[in-house]
């Protein structure tokens, strides 16, 4: 294809919000004729082949944006980058080593595998709770593939029964921020709602520092090592990220699951004739449909990858979406296949910013696939589903379903 225009098709990738239903015929070509490009327009690469992505992911020369490099009008990939600007407003997502070794270290004492199983019967109550609600037709996503998530981390978090509902439109408009093509405005709206929740978070701190409860909250508060602790501003700061990046990413798996699943009916079959395949049919969700189609580095000193010698200062974009559909790591990259056995995807992302969250998100996945197959043995979606029109975190906003 000769007359292919990597530029034109990165450029449609990320801002043509009519083509978001199907992002991956683009990929493709991008994979096959130019798997690792340098825009003409931006110091920006684009790498859409597997090891490569992976490779950038877990490099110590590829970061976030240094503040030197915020001064150079650079950091443009994230939106919600672009004002984040002093090292007391970022959370772990955006900082680099060593503060983000430190952080994390304190963060991830409420991520672990126990915490998180613990959650399991409490995420199978909401899940039968907003099912009941349901009653087998409506919208998917308004009935159960957002409000779970939400409510999953609420109860997480620590965030009583009666205040969840007045976070639920915040948590929607904070993430809005980290896409490429974030207008001023969406930044605007999405810092409004993090400031709101920020002040809500430090009544609950306030609270939870006088009459500790199991939750992450309390966790977060008395996390201690070596006589470090996180500071009031790095619990706030951090609990919004956990907001902003547990709940839409897994709102995404979610509608993703049954979008996946109506489309490969036999794929559905084996599930439900054997239920040990609910695992794996959530890796390959993951895969073959990420919620986080890609995830953004910069170059703090100059390298080379693949054969391009890529300059300090500039970034560059993994295309998650992309890499997972790459032929040289996984067969017939385009089909959905529940006992697929690769299963390393780069939809956790890699390296030192691998996702905090996965083993909550697989978690509710699982749980969710679960009890469908439970109830219902005729899955349907009614009508054309609509998107949201972002590409970084990718899936649909409403889709009317009939479950029978
Ligand atoms: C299917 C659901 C999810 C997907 C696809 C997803 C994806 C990702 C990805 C790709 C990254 C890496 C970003 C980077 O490299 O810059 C990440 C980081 C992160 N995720 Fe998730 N995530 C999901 C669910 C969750 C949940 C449920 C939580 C928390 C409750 C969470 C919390 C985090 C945090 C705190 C980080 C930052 C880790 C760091 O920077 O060290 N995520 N996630």
């Amino acid at each position: 294809m000769s007359d292919f225009d990597p530029d034109a098709t990165i450029i449609s990738v990320l801002t043509d919000r009519a083509a978001i239903a199907d992002p991956y015929p683009r990929y493709r070509a991008l994979r096959e004729h130019a798997p690792i490009h340098r825009m003409a327009i931006a110091k920006m690469w684009i790498v859409s082949c597997f090891d490569d992505a992976r490779a950038v992911l877990r490099d110590p020369r590829c970061g976030n944006p240094s503040p030197e490099m915020f001064e150079q009008g650079r950091a443009g990939i994230d939106g919600s980058m672009r004002r984040a600007r002093s090292r007391e407003s970022l959370s772990i997502l955006q900082l680099n080593p060593p503060d983000h070794g430190r952080i994390r270290g304190l963060v991830a004492r409420a991520f672990t595998p126990r915490r998180v199983e613990k959650l399991r019967p409490e995420v199978e109550a909401i899940a039968d709770q907003l099912l009941d609600a349901m009653g087998g037709s409506g919208d998917f996503v308004s009935g159960l593939a957002f409000p779970l998530p939400a409510n999953v981390i609420s109860a997480l978090v620590g965030v009583p029964e009666e205040d969840r509902e007045f976070l639920r439109p915040l948590i929607g408009d904070l993430t809005v921020g980290i896409e490429p093509s974030a207008s001023d405005d969406e930044i605007a709206q999405a810092d409004a709602a993090g400031a709101t929740m920020r002040e809500y978070l430090a009544d609950l701190v306030a609270a939870r520092r006088s009459d500790p409860g199991d939750d992450l909250l309390s966790v977060l508060i008395h996390a201690n090592e070596d006589g470090d602790q996180l500071t009031e501003n790095e619990i706030l700061i951090n609990t919004l990220l956990i907001y902003a990046a547990g709940f839409e990413t897994t709102t995404h798996l979610i509608g993703n699951m049954f979008r996946a699943f109506v489309a490969n009916p036999a794929q559905l079959d084996r599930v439900r004739a054997d239920r040990s395949l609910i695992p794996g049919a959530v890796e390959e969700v993951l895969r073959y449909d990420p919620p986080v189609q890609l995830d953004g580095r910069y170059l703090h000193e100059s390298m080379e990858i693949g054969g391009h010698v890529i300059a300090q200062g500039d970034s560059i974009i993994t295309l998650i979406g992309a890499v997972n559909r790459d032929p040289a790591d996984f067969e017939n990259p385009a089909s959905f296949d529940v006992g697929r056995t690769e299963t390393q995807t780069l939809s956790f992302g890699s390296g030192i910013h691998y996702c905090l969250g996965a083993a909550l998100a697989r978690l509710e996945g699982q749980v969710v696939l679960g009890k469908l197959l439970d109830r219902y043995e005729t899955w349907e979606i009614v009508g054309e589903p609509t998107w949201r029109p972002r590409i970084t975190l990718r899936g649909v906003e409403h889709m009317e379903v009939s479950l029978s």
